[in-house]
């Protein structure tokens, strides 16, 4: 086991370049599974839930080579076997192989997702969606069994705008017979990418990005060569760690309209914020002005920048109210933070936050954001070491953190527990 130490103190400045995006990634892998030939993903981000995919499928039979930002996916020798459980239990998004291979089999054996568990995530809608599609779902000894006689296409209401129910209910629909229409679909930009790879593959997808999505399945996909979009939410929390350590970075290789909701933010915190075609400017003035944040689901402010931005409104002067609306319970960072000497308290959905210093302290990321908001406190400490254990959660989504940080001239570096 690894822990990250980080001597704060010292403003970012220089560039830094996005990897592709996470939430894309581990849905457009299990994607791949429903074509009859080589899927090629470019531009995709180095991390140890893509390698746990890309293990997953090759047990399942498919041909994976992954070399530095592309994979390259053979599904045709795929089996319909139950998934390996130890691998499926370590991601949360092992879901979509339930939605890929009841697309592609019309049946599939799948371990309840593992994941960052910052609070209970159920998939009702995600069964809904299938059974909706004619399938039958039963859990069994931990495990969810889906099986159809076969597919057809439906009206399926989303009770609430899920992205993982939204693309899951995408791939199995893909191949169904004839359409179906997801209403209070979720808008996400990775729902996008998805419905753009499957669309490559020969699937009719259209509506992606609005709250109708209208699939017309077809017989059979094949494969073809997709660049995944860039991380968001990575973007989102350089430019917060900018910010925070009274920096100037420039973040490149972005969709700038992605970031809208936090680049509002920050700028009415008083952050210096200049936006380019692939790529926006952050830098860091001496005072900020508290804000009130509401996380909801996107165009909102991100859910996921929810626990870095608390780090960042720490750097703020007075009391700034920062509510989750998609995770209510999203504040495993609070108390790490409040050992960094933060004013902090949380009630109910919100956390309310007093600016002032933070010290450097032992903490532990108890989940993938809430590290990122620890990495940042740390960032900003003048003085002293901070460490930060479970950096095995980072790694779930930072590609190259360290690398990254070290370059924009923080002192940062791993060390063994
Ligand atoms: N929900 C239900 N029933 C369902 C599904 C979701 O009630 O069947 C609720 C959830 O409890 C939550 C809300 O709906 O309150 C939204 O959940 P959603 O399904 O959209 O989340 P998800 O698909 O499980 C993805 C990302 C998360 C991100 C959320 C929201 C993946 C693998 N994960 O999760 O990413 O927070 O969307 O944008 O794509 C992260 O990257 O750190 C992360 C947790």
């Amino acid at each position: 086991m690894e822990k990250l130490m980080i001597s704060g103190g010292r403003p970012l400045q220089g560039m830094v370049s996005i990897s592709g995006a996470k939430n894309s990634a581990i849905a457009l892998i299990p994607a791949a599974i429903l074509a009859e030939s080589e899927v090629i993903l470019d531009n995709l981000p180095l991390l140890s839930d893509v390698a746990v995919y890309a293990e997953i499928l090759e047990e399942l039979g498919a041909k994976v080579a992954w070399e530095g930002s592309q994979m390259r996916i053979d599904p045709s020798a795929i089996k319909s076997i139950p998934m390996p459980n130890g691998p499926v239990k370590k991601l949360r998004a092992s879901y979509y192989m339930m939605g890929a291979m009841l697309g592609r089999f019309k049946e599939a054996v799948v371990g309840l997702p593992g994941g960052c568990n910052f609070e209970p995530r159920p998939i009702d809608q995600h069964i809904k969606g299938f059974e909706a599609l004619g399938a039958t779902v039963t859990n069994e000894h931990g495990s969810i069994h889906l099986h159809a006689k076969e597919l057809r296409g439906t009206k399926i209401y989303l009770d609430v705008s899920s992205v993982g129910a939204t693309i899951n209910i995408m791939l199995a629909a893909a191949r169904a017979k004839g359409a179906t229409i997801i209403e209070n679909a979720a808008k996400e930009p990775e729902i996008i990418d998805v419905a753009t790879l499957l669309n490559s593959m020969g699937a009719v997808i259209k509506g992606a990005g609005t709250e109708t999505i209208r699939i017309e399945g077809v017989s059979e996909l094949h494969g073809c060569r997709h660049s995944i979009i860039p991380d968001r939410i990575q973007a989102g929390t350089y430019m917060i760690a900018a910010a925070a350590t009274r920096g100037d970075v420039l973040i490149d290789n972005i969709i700038p309209k992605h970031l809208e909701a936090i680049t509002a933010k920050m700028q009415e915190m008083g952050v210096v914020i200049e936006e380019f075609d692939e790529s926006i400017r952050v830098k860091g003035t001496p005072s900020y002005e508290h804000v009130d944040v509401k996380a909801l689901i996107y165009p909102g402010f991100a859910t996921d920048l929810q626990s870095p931005m608390t780090s960042l409104l720490t750097q703020a002067r007075g009391v700034s109210v920062l509510s989750d609306f998609v995770y209510s319970n999203r504040f495993k960072h609070v108390p790490e933070l409040v050992r960094m000497g933060a004013k902090i308290r949380v009630e109910g959905r919100s956390a309310i936050i007093e600016g002032g210093n933070l010290n450097a302290a032992k903490v532990k990321a108890a989940d993938l954001r809430a590290g990122a908001a620890l990495v940042i406190a740390g960032l900003t400490v003048e003085d002293g070491v901070t460490e930060v254990t479970g950096v095995e959660y980072i790694d779930r989504g930072y590609d190259h953190l360290v690398s990254n940080l070290r370059m924009l001239g923080a002192d940062v570096w791993r060390q063994s527990e």
